[in-house]
C-alpha cells in the first residue's frame, strides 16, 4: 500500500481511469470520499488539506477499507500536485456553520478561501468539472466562477440537491410510499430563501396537488405544505444544533452529483448554475432542474412554475445577488 502522502508514487501506478479529488478533509471532504469509495465512484480518489496530519489520517483510515470495496487508490497530502489530473474536483474546504449561523454568514471567509485555492487547483486540473460544496454555495459558485474563469457548464454547484432529498424524505414519510416514488424539487437559493415545486411534483405518476391519501395518511393539503417545506429548510439547523455539521447526506448527495458527470448520465438534478435568462432571472447561481452529464451542466430545465412559484425563485435570486454585491461581485 503506498504510503498516505507519496502522490507522485500512489499517482504513476494508479490506472489512469476516473480520478475524484476532494478538496477539504473535514466532516463534509472525508465522508464524500468514504461514499464514494464505498459506491465505487471512481478509481483514484485524493484528498487535499492544509492539514496534513488529518488529511494523512483520512488517508490510511479509508484505504484500511479497500479489501471491502471495488478496486480504488486513495491518496492525500497538503500539495495541491495531488489533485493532477482529475477529472472531478469537489470543494468542500470552508468556514464550518456554527449552531445559530445562517449559511451567508460564512460567505466572507469562503470567498477569501475561493481567492486563495482556486487558482493552484485549475493549474493542477485546468480540464476538470468542478463541483462546489462549500457554503454559502450559491454565492461561492458565483464567486468561484469569477475567480477561476472557467466555463460556467464547468463549474457548478450541489446546490438544492440536498434539499430535494430531505422533501422527498418527508414526502415519503408523511405519505406512506417509497422515497424513489416521490418525484419534487427544492430550487432556489441552498438557504433559507429556497422554494418547493409543488406543482410538478409528484407521487407515483400522480401529480401531488391530486394525489389522494392511501393507507390512512394524511391529505398533502397546504397548511402540510408548509409544515413541510419548514421541516426542509430548518433540516441543518437542527443536525449542527445535536451534531455540530451535517455530514451523511450532503457526502451522498455530492457524491451522487460526481456519478452523474462521471458516468456522462444526462441526470436532472437541482444543482445550481449561473443563470441565464431563466425565466427572466440571469447572473446568479442558484438551483433550478438542471442536466448534468459529462460536459458539467449542459442545460437547465424549464419547469412549469406557480405565479407563487415562480415570485418564490425571483425572490430567492434578489436575496442570493444582495450577498453577492456585498462581495464586489
Ligand atoms: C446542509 O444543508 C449545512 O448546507 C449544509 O446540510
Amino acid at each position: 500500500m503506498a504510503a498516505p502522502s507519496d502522490v507522485q508514487t500512489a499517482q504513476s501506478s494508479a490506472s489512469r481511469t476516473t480520478k475524484l479529488a476532494v478538496v477539504g478533509a473535514g466532516a463534509v471532504g472525508s465522508t464524500l470520499a468514504f461514499a464514494a469509495l464505498t459506491r465505487g465512484s471512481a478509481r483514484t480518489i485524493a484528498l487535499l488539506d492544509v492539514n496534513r496530519a488529518k488529511v494523512d489520517a483520512e488517508v490510511l483510515d479509508l484505504q484500511h477499507g479497500l479489501m471491502f470495496t471495488s478496486q480504488a487508490h486513495v491518496i492525500g497530502s497538503d500539495d495541491v500536485a495531488v489533485c493532477e489530473g482529475a477529472d472531478v474536483v469537489v470543494v468542500t474546504a470552508g468556514a464550518k456553520q456554527k449552531p445559530g449561523q445562517s449559511r451567508t454568514d460564512l460567505a466572507e471567509a469562503t470567498i477569501g478561501l475561493m481567492r486563495k485555492i482556486l487558482p493552484g487547483l485549475v493549474d493542477a486540473a485546468p480540464d476538470a468539472t468542478y463541483v462546489m460544496v462549500t457554503n454559502p454555495v450559491d454565492v461561492v459558485t458565483y464567486a468561484a466562477l469569477k475567480i477561476s474563469g472557467l466555463p460556467r457548464e464547468r463549474l457548478f454547484g450541489s446546490g438544492t440537491v440536498l434539499d430535494s432529498s430531505r422533501l422527498r424524505v418527508v414526502l415519503a414519510e408523511r405519505c406512506g410510499v417509497a422515497v424513489g416514488n416521490v418525484h419534487a424539487y427544492i430550487a432556489g437559493e441552498h438557504g433559507d430563501s429556497e422554494i418547493a415545486l409543488w406543482s410538478s411534483a409528484s407521487i407515483g405518476g400522480v401529480p401531488l396537488l391530486d394525489w389522494e391519501p392511501v393507507g390512512g395518511a394524511k391529505p398533502i393539503d397546504a397548511a402540510v405544505r408548509a409544515e413541510v417545506h419548514h421541516e426542509v429548510v430548518d433540516s441543518a439547523y437542527r443536525i449542527i444544533a445535536g451534531k455540530g455539521a451535517t455530514n451523511y447526506a450532503v457526502g451522498l448527495a455530492a457524491t451522487r452529483i460526481i456519478e452523474a458527470v462521471l458516468q456522462d448520465e444526462r441526470r436532472i438534478m437541482p444543482v445550481s448554475s449561473l443563470l441565464d435568462d431563466y425565466y427572466g432571472i440571469g447572473d446568479v447561481c442558484l438551483s433550478v432542474p438542471s442536466l448534468v452529464d459529462r460536459r458539467g451542466v449542459t442545460d437547465n430545465v424549464r419547469v412549469p412554475m406557480s405565479d407563487d412559484e415562480l415570485a418564490g425563485l425571483r425572490a430567492s435570486a434578489a436575496s442570493v445577488q444582495a450577498v453577492q454585491r456585498r462581495f464586489g461581485f
